[in-house]
């Protein structure tokens, strides 16, 4: 999307500010890093800044977060505020909170928090039109909640088989996966995303098509894998003599219209202001809403609703996710660190880094800004990971004495979940060492076996992973892309670069069948006739 921008984009984007090196602060951070950044010791500045844990933590609403042993000190954060706030960082995040068209590209708002906000809870300085939106969130949340419940209730389906992609997956994944003690009994939780028909195929062979619930999960109801998938599952479910499609399809989407035309005839809707990536809120939300039940969502959507308070009303200097993401350009373009690994200490947290890694990267992973010119600078860093403390088994190695450094995100739960003695504690124990182990190192004069150590970690602890603190980290994190991506001077909530590969795939898919290689590169057309 490097076409010119109309010009209601470009006014939009001159009242949002300057980015990040437009500012004074930007060539004073590149002198800042160069005298005393570059070289900062981790070990040397807890022993000169006694207060150094207490000034670099933060409570927020449902997490706490520990941002000392991260490589940079109370002057380069100044300097980062400073800066932030040089690029109007406030108007752009009240913009976003009140339903301006921040979606410059797409021409409208990204108001995922309307979905989260109580009834009636009006905003000061909130678009005309999102009262009555807010209205509609609720209506729409109430049917979408009891419908949810009437399926709790209704012993004969005992599978909820959700068919969706990308956000339309990953978040509802992750937080089914992440709140499973809080599940109701009785029933089974499936995602199918991929087009690749193994992991369809791996479900239908387990389930039957009167105890099952088909959620077609899909924004835009057109995306290939989705519909590839409902097709299959709605021609098994009448093979398999399935009756009563009403009752076993039910759709999600924003394109209702396109629903009813495939022929479901329960639809729950959501407004196009909901990104994909940012709609587990929504009706998106309803294999999480079947699993939690009524209150169960509604807290995982009040937890939310804190952190959005939290980030609308927090001074700058107090803000975690507007902490976070001053941290997160720091490292990206000044120390120029490329990725960011998430480690959830929890196993119920094994989704996180999949959720993440699709709201970052699809988020902030652009190279032009606003105007659709060229960024002089790195932007979203690539985010990956795998729970603790497993990972401490196989890529760990690397963290500690590859020559690359790596920072590192802990997510990590002061209370468990089961009975089993000795293991919750032994958990927080690991995390912690590996915190502290990577920061302090350890000097051998064996080569093999020194730890050069400095290497920096954020922890961020809950006190129990429930429905109200899941939501409030996932808030979290979507408020820190965000900033970053403010700062970036990018928009955050397009992604036209998927758009190619798809247009690829349609035109190669008929060439499989062919063989028809004309105008394909070599290689391409090399691959595409050995898999014929
Ligand atoms: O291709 C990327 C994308 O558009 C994501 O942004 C989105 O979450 C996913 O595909 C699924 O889209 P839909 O919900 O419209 O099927």
């Amino acid at each position: 999307m490097d076409a010119v921008m109309p010009q209601e984009c470009e006014t939009a984007q001159a009242a949002l500010g300057p980015r990040c090196d437009q500012t004074p602060q930007w060539a004073q951070l590149r002198a800042y890093f160069e005298r005393q950044g570059r070289q900062l010791d981790l070990r040397e500045a807890f022993a000169s800044d006694p207060q150094r844990f207490a000034h670099f933590s933060q409570q927020a609403p449902e997490v706490f977060a520990d941002l000392s042993k991260n490589l940079w000190d109370r002057g380069s954060e100044r300097l980062l505020l400073d800066m932030a706030r040089a690029c109007g960082l406030q108007r752009h995040r009240d913009a976003l909170l009140t339903g301006q068209a921040v979606n410059i590209t797409e021409q409208r708002a990204a108001l995922h928090t309307l979905l989260r906000r109580p009834r009636g809870l009006a905003l000061p300085g909130d678009e005309p039109w999102v009262a009555g939106a807010l209205k509609e969130v609720h209506q729409t949340l109430d049917a979408m909640l009891a419908f949810a419940e009437s399926v709790r209730a209704d012993a004969q389906i005992t599978d909820i088989v959700n068919i969706g992609i990308g956000g339309s997956d990953l978040g509802p994944q992750m937080a089914v996966v992440a709140l499973e003690p809080y599940r109701v009994l009785g029933k089974r939780f499936h995602f199918v995303s991929n087009i690749d028909g193994h992991e369809l195929d791996r479900v239908l062979r387990n389930v039957r098509p009167e105890h099952t619930l088909f959620i077609v999960a899909s924004k835009t109801f057109t995306t290939l894998e989705t519909m590839t998938n409902a097709r299959s599952a709605r021609a098994w479910f009448d093979a398999q003599g399935g009756q009563d499609v009403a009752r076993h399809f039910v759709a999600l989407t924003s394109n209702v219209a396109a629903a009813r035309d495939w022929g479901v005839t329960t639809t729950f809707g959501f407004a196009d202001w909901v990104g994909g990536r940012y709609s587990l809120w929504s009706s998106i939300g309803l294999s999480i809403a079947i699993a939690i039940g009524d209150a169960g969502f509604r807290a995982l959507l009040a937890g939310a609703h804190a952190m959005d308070e939290y980030f609308r009303t927090a001074p700058l200097e107090h803000n975690l996710p507007v902490r976070l993401a001053l941290l997160d350009v720091w490292y990206r373009n000044f120390h120029g660190f490329g990725s960011r690994c998430i480690a959830p200490y929890h196993a119920n947290l094994r989704r996180l880094p999949a959720h993440l890694q699709q709201l970052e990267m699809e988020s902030n992973g652009k190279r032009v800004d606003h105007h659709g010119r060229a960024l002089p600078y790195a932007t979203s860093p690539a985010l990956w990971g795998e729970p603790g403390s497993n990972g401490q088994h196989a890529f760990f190695q690397l963290l500690h004495q590859g020559p690359d450094v790596l920072p590192l995100e802990f997510v990590a739960v002061r209370e468990g979940m089961h009975a089993l003695a000795g293991h919750h504690q032994m958990l927080l124990a690991n995390a912690l060492a590996q915190a502290r182990a990577l920061m302090q190192g350890r000097h051998s004069d064996c080569g093999h076996r020194h730890f050069p150590g400095n290497r920096p970690s954020t922890f961020l602890l809950l006190d129990a992973l429930t429905p109200a603190s899941l939501g409030a980290l996932v808030a979290l994190q979507e408020h820190r892309v965000f900033c970053s991506g403010s700062l970036w001077g990018i928009n955050s909530f397009d992604q036209w670069g998927v758009e190619l590969g798809k247009q690829m795939a349609l035109d190669l898919l008929p060439r499989l069948q062919s063989g028809d290689v004309a105008g394909l590169d070599a290689s391409t057309a090399g691959l595409l006739q050995r898999m014929r």
